[in-house]
């Protein structure tokens, strides 16, 4: 255990993750991974039988599986510290983001939220505002900024090595909506298809705020303006299910991304491509231990994720949790998002000042800057394509 001077556990309190649902279990053991943390009490279900009948399967006390968040928040500050939830981690559908993430901040709880941050931008600022004017230490998890070659590669470009970077092709292409499944009552389809519970965009919403958060992270350009197209090619479906953007950057660099939801036996298929002066790079999320580096004239460079080798960068290297070969893969880099939010916890119980905009982990900002990316794309593509200022108010990394 690597909490340090706090010497215990933190404890997480779960909002999601009920039988049934999808990425509240990935939360819990990427949390738990590292044997940082435990998850003591949950509000895991809107439906608080479905709540309690869940808290086993997360080892949890009955008496701390909760009917509701609110009632769970309520409790749990009643309880002294070391016994109380540390921190509270957000699974549950985009709608309700901003209300859960908000009382939490508010009873004075650190707070790990899934993406998209919340419904809209407006939520978003004023969730920022919240934070910033707190003590809590907020993560978004975008968790694909936690592979270890990622991190290797952010530290190579910020570092000069592939020299000025001009372009980035982030894409995520996924099949599961091809046909409209949402109407047999996937779960998982039902709310992600419905405008009031998605928020503006579908598939935008959904990945696509992936795909863009991963260039920013990795090459920490700034953009400026934006166009999008948007389809719906699922007849009947309310919301996109496949788009492109193309994005300005203040430094005259072009991105694009592109995301969908309807290509025949797409997976999970996260990919970046990194066009710099000096060299280009490329990864791929299905093979994410290798990333391909070229320079003209030079053979083509195959990095494997290797924390013994002396290639990797100190960011990379502290990313990996086994040596070459044994694959590490979503789980870890998921665990590599709490680790670093875990680090910032753990310094401010030590009285430390902790970095709030720089940070390792993706965060509130990060938060605001994919609901504006959401927004601008929609209003965009409603205006056929136009280009839309897209500029955050903080200029970071
Ligand atoms: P899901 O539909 O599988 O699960 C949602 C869970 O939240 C269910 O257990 C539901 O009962 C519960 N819930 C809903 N309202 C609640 C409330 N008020 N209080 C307590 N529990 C409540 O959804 P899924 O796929 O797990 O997605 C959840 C969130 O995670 C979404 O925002 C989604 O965008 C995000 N996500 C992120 C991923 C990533 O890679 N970072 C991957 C998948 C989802």
């Amino acid at each position: 255990m690597t909490n340090g001077p706090l010497n215990r556990k933190l404890k997480m309190g779960m909002v999601g993750g009920g039988q049934g649902s999808f990425i509240g279990k990935v939360h819990s053991i990427a949390a738990c991974l590292d044997n940082r943390a435990e998850v003591v009490a949950g509000a895991f279900s809107s439906n608080p039988q479905r709540s309690k009948a869940s808290a086993a399967d997360y080892n949890v006390a009955e008496s701390r599986a909760y009917g509701s968040y609110q009632e769970m928040f309520d409790k749990e500050r009643q309880l002294p510290e070391g016994e109380r939830i540390d921190f509270v981690t957000v699974a549950t559908p985009n709608h309700t983001h901003f209300e859960i993430s908000k009382a939490a901040v508010e009873a004075g709880f650190h707070v790990m939220c899934d993406k998209p941050m919340t419904f809209d931008l407006g939520q978003a600022e004023e969730l920022a505002v919240l934070v910033d004017n707190s003590s809590v230490v907020f993560g978004l998890t975008h968790n694909y900024t936690g592979y270890p070659l990622i991190r290797q590669a952010r530290e190579m470009i910020q570092s000069g090595e592939l020299g000025e970077i001009q372009a980035v092709r982030a894409n995520y292409i996924q099949g599961w909506l091809r046909s409209k499944i949402e109407d047999s009552d996937q779960k998982q389809a039902a709310w992600r298809t419905d405008p009031s519970k998605s928020g503006a965009a579908g598939c935008f919403g959904d990945i696509a705020t992936h795909a863009y958060n991963l260039g920013r992270y990795m090459t920490g350009l700034l953009s400026e303006e934006i166009s999008c197209h948007l389809r719906t090619f699922v007849p009947g479906r309310k919301l996109d299910d496949y788009g492109t953007a193309l994005i300005k950057y203040d430094n005259g660099g072009l991105g694009t991304v592109t995301a969908s939801q309807i290509s025949h036996g797409r997976e999970n298929d996260v990919t970046i491509e990194i066009d710099g002066t000096k060299g280009s790079l490329s990864w791929a999320q299905e093979n994410p231990n290798a990333m391909q580096v070229r320079a003209n004239g030079q053979p083509h460079k195959i990095y494997t994720r290797d924390p013994n080798a002396p290639y990797m960068l100190a960011s990379g290297q502290a990313a990996c949790r086994l040596p070459a070969g044994h694959p590490e893969a979503f789980f870890e880099a998921f665990a590599n998002i709490y680790a670093a939010a875990f680090d910032a916890i753990v310094a401010k119980h030590s009285g430390e000042k902790v970095e709030r905009i720089n940070t390792v982990y993706p965060n509130v900002h990060d938060g605001v800057e994919g609901m504006l990316f959401i927004q601008q794309s929609v209003a965009s593509s409603q205006q056929n394509g136009a280009w839309l200022p897209f500029k955050c108010d903080r200029a970071r990394r």
